[in-house]
Order: structure tokens, then C-alpha cells, then sequence
């Protein structure tokens, strides 16, 4: 009898990592969980942030989006916050961040107003997802409550940067498996991908689109050709690389689904945006519910936010608190 309840513990640690999936990390985060440590934590966020967004609302786009790369290198633990120091590779030198990458100053603009008033309490990680979240409400779109608790990573991983993060020319398939690999799935990507509908892209993340798309010297035949003249005035053959593109052209100030609509025209600036409409028909029939029904985009983008915001969490006594985010305690 012994051995046997033995032998089922056993059984148990042995089979229970296999069971904890990236996916399902997130269950130990609570939005309330600095309710008694913080109180005003949120109040803190969202005044800098206001003050921030009304001055250059781009910045909005921009931290949406290193939430995003933050989650899916290791979790969301604020590695991509790190600066390379001792045996520390910063993130922020991977290839989808680069030049392109942007916003620290603001979190440690954040970091430094709740470190006053609460010190050594919050982590990083969890101001970069209410940044997220507080960024996409100040430019029009959706509310939705952020799960805390998340911990700071005492590393950062310049290889999982440049492997998990899709990149703009990345296949259908290929972004699909990357976002599987973090436990979501086809409707995370496709809501999103709608964070497009506002930021910026450089030229040299669309060029190939112009100019000679699968290798044959031809543009991009699924891309509106008078659109991709207008492109090309600003992102010649050579040249131009940072060059700024709105992701959005007709709204690209305010969190709405007009993304959407616009790649339904043709006129999607990635290609990573294109292929939503063109490689698979379930992604296609998503794209057309969310442009002609933008309640139920943002029902469903709040929702992936709050799934890719549990991706892999450190919790308990995992990671610690930094006091800046920029690097680790010690
Ligand atoms: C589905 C795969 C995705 C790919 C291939 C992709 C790729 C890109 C690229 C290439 C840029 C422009 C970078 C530059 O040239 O400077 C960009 C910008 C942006 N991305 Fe994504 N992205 C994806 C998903 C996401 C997700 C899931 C989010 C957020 C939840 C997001 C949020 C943004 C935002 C807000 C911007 C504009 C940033 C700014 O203006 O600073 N993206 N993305
Ligand atoms: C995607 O872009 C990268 C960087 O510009 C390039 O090295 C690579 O060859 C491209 N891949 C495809 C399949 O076109
Ligand atoms: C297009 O790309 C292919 C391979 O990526 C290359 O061999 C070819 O020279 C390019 N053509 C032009 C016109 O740039």
C-alpha cells in the first residue's frame, strides 16, 4: 500500500511539468494583488502614461508592443527590459527589436513613480503589462482587467528573441507554430495581429514586398498596386531603411478594426498582416468578423492579451523584484 501511493506520488511529480504548459502558467496571477502592497499602483501607471501618449501617441503602439516581446522570449518577465551588462545579452539587440524596439524610457520613467511610492514591490513585468493594457485604452480601444503578480527575470535570452518572435516575412504556418509554441492559438493571432491598426513600420520590414517578393524580381502581387507605388517614394530599392510607415494608413492613431478592413482591400502593410487573408481560410473568415463587427475584435483581443500576458510567468519565489528595470538587483 505504501509503495503503491508512493509509486502514484512519484507518478505524479513526474508527469506534472507536462501538464503546466506555457499556456497555463498564468493561473497564479490576480488583478488585485498588489491591492493592499500598492493601492495606487494603477492610478501611478496611467497618469505618466496619459502624460506620455497626449505628448507623442505613437509611444501608445510602441509599449503595447514590447509587452508583446517581452511574453513570448521566456515568459513575461521583463527580459527584454534587461541592458547588456556582465553575462547578461540584452534583448533589445535581437533582430526584431534593433532599431526598432522602443519605449524603455517610459517604463523606467513608470518604474521610478512606483518605486516612490511603493517600494520593491512591483515587478517590471507586471508594469509592462498594465502599460499594455492602459496603452491601448488612451488611443480608443477596449478595458480589460490585468492579472498580476508576475516576477522579474534575473536573465535575458538574445537567441529565444530572434526564434520566438515572428518575423514580418515569416509564412502562415510559421507564425501559427510560433504563437502555438506559446500556447495560443489561431483566433489569439489573428486579434492580435489587430495591435497593427496603430504604430509604425520601417521600411525594411515590408521592402521585399515592393520590390521583389518571393525571389522572382516581382512585387507583391496580393498588395494593391497603387498603394505599393505610394510606398515605394519612401522606400526605394536601397536606402531609406527606417523610414516610418503607418501599420494603419486610415486610422492610425486610434485602436479600432479598421486594420482589419484595410487587409480585406489589399492593403495590409506586412506581409504577416497579408497572409491573415490569404493562406488560410479559418484566419480569412476571422479577419472578415472582426471588420464588420469591431465588438467583437476587442472582445476577443482582450481576451488574447490577458492569454499572451500569462505566457510562463515567474511567481512565488522565482526571479525577483527590480528596482530598475533596466537591470538585476544584486
Ligand atoms: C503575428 C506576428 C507579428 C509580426 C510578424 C509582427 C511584426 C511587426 C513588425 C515587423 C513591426 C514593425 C517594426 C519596425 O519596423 O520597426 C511591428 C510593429 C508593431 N507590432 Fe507587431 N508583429 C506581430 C504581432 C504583434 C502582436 C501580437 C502585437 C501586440 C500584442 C504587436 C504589436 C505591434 C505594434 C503596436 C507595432 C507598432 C510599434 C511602434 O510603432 O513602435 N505585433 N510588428
Ligand atoms: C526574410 O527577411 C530576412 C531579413 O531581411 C531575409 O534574410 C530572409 O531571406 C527573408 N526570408 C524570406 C523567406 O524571404
Ligand atoms: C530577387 O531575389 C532573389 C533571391 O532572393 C535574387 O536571386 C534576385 O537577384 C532578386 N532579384 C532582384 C531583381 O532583385
Amino acid at each position: 500500500m505504501a509503495n503503491k501511493s508512493l509509486f502514484l506520488s512519484l507518478l505524479i511529480l513526474a508527469i506534472s511539468p507536462l501538464c503546466f504548459s506555457e499556456k497555463s502558467q498564468g493561473g497564479n496571477l490576480y488583478p488585485q494583488f498588489y491591492d493592499h502592497s500598492c493601492p495606487k499602483l494603477e492610478d501611478i501607471v496611467w497618469s505618466v502614461l496619459a502624460k506620455v501618449v497626449a505628448k507623442e501617441p505613437r509611444m501608445a503602439a510602441s509599449l503595447l508592443r514590447l509587452h508583446f516581446h517581452d511574453c513570448f522570449v521566456k515568459g513575461c518577465d521583463g527580459g527584454v527590459l534587461l541592458d547588456s551588462s556582465g553575462s547578461i545579452v540584452s534583448e533589445k539587440r535581437s533582430n526584431p527589436n534593433r532599431n526598432s524596439a522602443r519605449g524603455f524610457e517610459v517604463i523606467d520613467e513608470i518604474k521610478a513613480a512606483v518605486e516612490k511610492a511603493c517600494p520593491e514591490t512591483v515587478s517590471c513585468a507586471d508594469i509592462l503589462a498594465l502599460t499594455a493594457r492602459d496603452s491601448t485604452l488612451l488611443v480608443g480601444g477596449p478595458n480589460w482587467e490585468v492579472p498580476l503578480g508576475r516576477r522579474d527575470s534575473l536573465d535575458a535570452s538574445l537567441s529565444g528573441s530572434n526564434y520566438n518572435i515572428p518575423a514580418p516575412n515569416n509564412t502562415f504556418q510559421t507564425i501559427l507554430t510560433k504563437f502555438k509554441l506559446k500556447g495560443l492559438d489561431l483566433v489569439d493571432l489573428v486579434a492580435l495581429s489587430g495591435s497593427h491598426t496603430i504604430g509604425d513600420a520601417r521600411c525594411t520590414s515590408f521592402r521585399q514586398r515592393l520590390y521583389n517578393q518571393s525571389g522572382n524580381g516581382q512585387p507583391d502581387k496580393t498588395l494593391n498596386p497603387a498603394m505599393a507605388a505610394v510606398l515605394r517614394n519612401r522606400c526605394p530599392r536601397s536606402g531609406g531603411d527606417q523610414n516610418l510607415f503607418n501599420l494603419d494608413h486610415v486610422t492610425p492613431f486610434k485602436f479600432d478594426n479598421s486594420y482589419y478592413k484595410n487587409l480585406l482591400a489589399n492593403k495590409g502593410l506586412l506581409s504577416s498582416d497579408e497572409i491573415l487573408v490569404s493562406q488560410n481560410a479559418d484566419s480569412m473568415k476571422l479577419v472578415k468578423q472582426y471588420a464588420e463587427n469591431n465588438h467583437l475584435f476587442f472582445q476577443h483581443f482582450t481576451q488574447s492579451m490577458v492569454k499572451m500576458g500569462n505566457i510562463a510567468p515567474l511567481t512565488g519565489s522565482r526571479g525577483e523584484i527590480r528596482r530598475v528595470c533596466r537591470r538585476v538587483n544584486h
